[in-house]
This record gives C-alpha cells, sequence and structure tokens, in this order.
C-alpha cells in the first residue's frame, strides 16, 4: 500500500461473482455439495474474502463502494445458501417419508406358526405306544428321598453301585433323582398287582459329554404280575423302539448288573451316524446306549410288600434323548437345551 505499490487493480466484478455462486448453489444436490460452495465463496480463503483483502490495493474512491458491494454480495449468497440447504433438507425428508410410507390395505405378512419341542413330541410320543399296550402314565418328586433312590432299590448306604451315578445331594438325606427307577417304589408301595405303568421324567447327574448332560430324561417302565417273563420284556421294547424308529431298528441286549433287577441288561441301538461302522458319536462301538433293564429284584417287591413268590415284574429305564438324537441325526445332546431356535426349527 501506499507509495511504490503496484498500479491500482480495477474494482472486481462483484455481480459476475454473484451469478456464478447463484448458479453453484442452485446446481448443490447435497449437503456435502452445498458446504464446498459455500467454502469456495464465503470461506477464509474464499473469493469474497479475496475480494476484501485486495480492497487496499484499489484506488481510494473506491475502497468504500467495492467494500460494501463485496459485503452485500457475502449476505446474498449466505441467503442462497440457507435457502438451497433448506430445500434439499425437505427433499430428503420427503423422500424418506416416501420411502416408509405404509399401505393398511396390504394383506398381513402372516406369522410362521412353533412347532412343539422335539422332546415333548418323543414324550408323547413314548406315552401315546405305552397307552396303547395298557400302561398308565406315573409320575414322581425330581427331589427324591436317598430311600426312594437307593434303599429301597437294593442299594443301601455302604453299596459300591452308588458310585456308578454321580449324584446331586440336596440336603439331608434328599438328592436330585439320579433315574427314574424310585418311581417303581412308589408306585408298588401300597398296591398290589397287576401294575403297568410308565414314568417319563427329568434326572439329574453330574456328567457331561456330547452324549451326557447333568439333566436329561428318562422314561422308567413296570409290568409286574402272575408269569411275566424277560421274554416279555424283550417283546414290550423291540414293539418300543420300532413304534419310534421304524420296523427295521436293530437292538442289542448286554448283560449287566443292576442292584434291581436280577437278571439285568443293557439295550444298545445301531448307532445312526454311522450304521454301525463305528465314528466319534459311538466311540468306534457302532452302538450306543440307550437304557438299562432287567426283571425286577424279589427283594425291590418284597421292600414294597408284593409277594416275589406269586409274581415276578420287569422294568426298564431309557434315555429319552438319545432316542431324540436317533430320530434327528442329532451329535450332542446340548443341542437339545440350548434353546438355539436355529437349530430347533430344523427338527
Ligand atoms: N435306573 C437305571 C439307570 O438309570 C436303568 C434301569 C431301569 C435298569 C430299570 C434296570 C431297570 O441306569
Amino acid at each position: 500500500m501506499g507509495q511504490g505499490q503496484p498500479p491500482a487493480d480495477s474494482p472486481p466484478d462483484l455481480e459476475a461473482l454473484a451469478a456464478r455462486a447463484e448458479a453453484e448453489i442452485a446446481a448443490a444436490e447435497n449437503a456435502s455439495d452445498l458446504n464446498a460452495v459455500r467454502a469456495q465463496y464465503l470461506g477464509k480463503k474464499g473469493s469474497v474474502a479475496q475480494v476484501l483483502r485486495g480492497i487496499g490495493t484499489l484506488p481510494p474512491e473506491e475502497r468504500g463502494r467495492v467494500g460494501q458491494a463485496a459485503n452485500a454480495v457475502k449476505v446474498r449468497i449466505d441467503e442462497w445458501v440457507q435457502a438451497r440447504r433448506t430445500a434439499l433438507e425437505s427433499a430428503s425428508h420427503a423422500e424418506a417419508l416416501a420411502g416408509r410410507r405404509l399401505d393398511v390395505t396390504l394383506p398381513g405378512a402372516g406369522g410362521s406358526p412353533g412347532h412343539l419341542h422335539p422332546m415333548t413330541v418323543m414324550i408323547r410320543d413314548v406315552a401315546d405306544f405305552f397307552l396303547g399296550l395298557g400302561f398308565s402314565i406315573e409320575e414322581g418328586p425330581e427331589v427324591e428321598t436317598e430311600y426312594h433312590n437307593f434303599d429301597a432299590l437294593n442299594m443301601p448306604a455302604d453299596h459300591p453301585a452308588r458310585d456308578m451315578q454321580d449324584t446331586f445331594w440336596v440336603e439331608g438325606d434328599h438328592v436330585l433323582r439320579t433315574h427314574t427307577s424310585p418311581v417303581q417304589i412308589r408306585a408298588m408301595t401300597g398296591r398290589q398287582p397287576p401294575l403297568r405303568l410308565i414314568v417319563p421324567g427329568r434326572v439329574y447327574r453330574h456328567d457331561m459329554s456330547p452324549r451326557h448332560s447333568p439333566m436329561f430324561a428318562q422314561v422308567e417302565g413296570l409290568m409286574v404280575d402272575e408269569d411275566v417273563t424277560f421274554g416279555d420284556l424283550k417283546g414290550v421294547l423291540y414293539a418300543f423302539a420300532r413304534h419310534l424308529f421304524g420296523d427295521d431298528t436293530e437292538l442289542r441286549f448286554r448283560a449287566s448288573y443292576f442292584p434291581f433287577t436280577e437278571p439285568s441288561a443293557e439295550l444298545d441301538f445301531r448307532c445312526p451316524f454311522c450304521a454301525g461302522d463305528g465314528c466319534a458319536t459311538c466311540s468306534q462301538s457302532g452302538w450306543i446306549e440307550w437304557g438299562g433293564c432287567g426283571m425286577v429284584h424279589p427283594q425291590v417287591l418284597a421292600n414294597c410288600d408284593v409277594d416275589p413268590e406269586r409274581y415276578q415284574g420287569f422294568a426298564f429305564g431309557m434315555g429319552l434323548e438319545r432316542g431324540v438324537m436317533l430320530r434327528h441325526g442329532l451329535p450332542q445332546i446340548r443341542l437339545l437345551y440350548d434353546g438355539d431356535v436355529r437349530v430347533l426349527e430344523q427338527l
């Protein structure tokens, strides 16, 4: 400024600048375009700021007029930007509303109905089969006395067979029942044969693996009458297995030991995952354990005041989850109790 400065510039063409700004603002299609245009004209290094900064180089008589004109252009551009911003916002709002429009005259999408849990289906199916054979369905408590769970079943406190069942003790002489067999005692005590009943229910053991869960379900069966034989037991269990799993179901009876039956057997079915070839689910044996069975021990009958000279009975206790695993090809018992709808929907 002052002497030695280059000759004063001619006044900038503010009208042309305003016209360009107006056109660019009108062309802005969204907020970020608009911000860019605004910065270009009104920003610290924008066109208007440059004009204002250049005022000092103008002849003094021009300075006031150009300064006023530049400020007026600044105000106009700001108004155009505001107006454009409001227009863009209401357009995008309208667009969003249009996208969310609800046509209340459209038919409903329909809910998908749920279905029974596969364990419920299994228990109902089991009940159905045995009701057809004239058995009744009974229940017993899940918190059971030591007497019913062990003693009356021929397992006094020092009996080694108690170790076979990893027991959850509750309080005093109560346990979470480790099997449904205590209901045999409850069913026979105070009643006389003929007796034919099943007991579906939850049981508890300190056990966890792909085939074991600390809570699982069994169905106990008991039939006591005159002339009941092991042949009756096998016949009933074969019919039962074929009802559940189909006519070509293969079973295997293995001689075994339970304190409350004599003779005793464990019952296996062919592993459905490898068709008997051996796999991880059946521990390479080709068979999966389903439960235990046998002829009711005379001492157990006597414990319930049923005359062992006159009556015999058979009993069995099957794992219900094993049956569901066989039916649906489920490799892990836990899948039944995780409550994962993605799994349950497939069953
Ligand atoms: N209660 C036995 C168990 O859970 C199974 C069983 C029931 C065996 C009835 C024989 C007779 O292991």
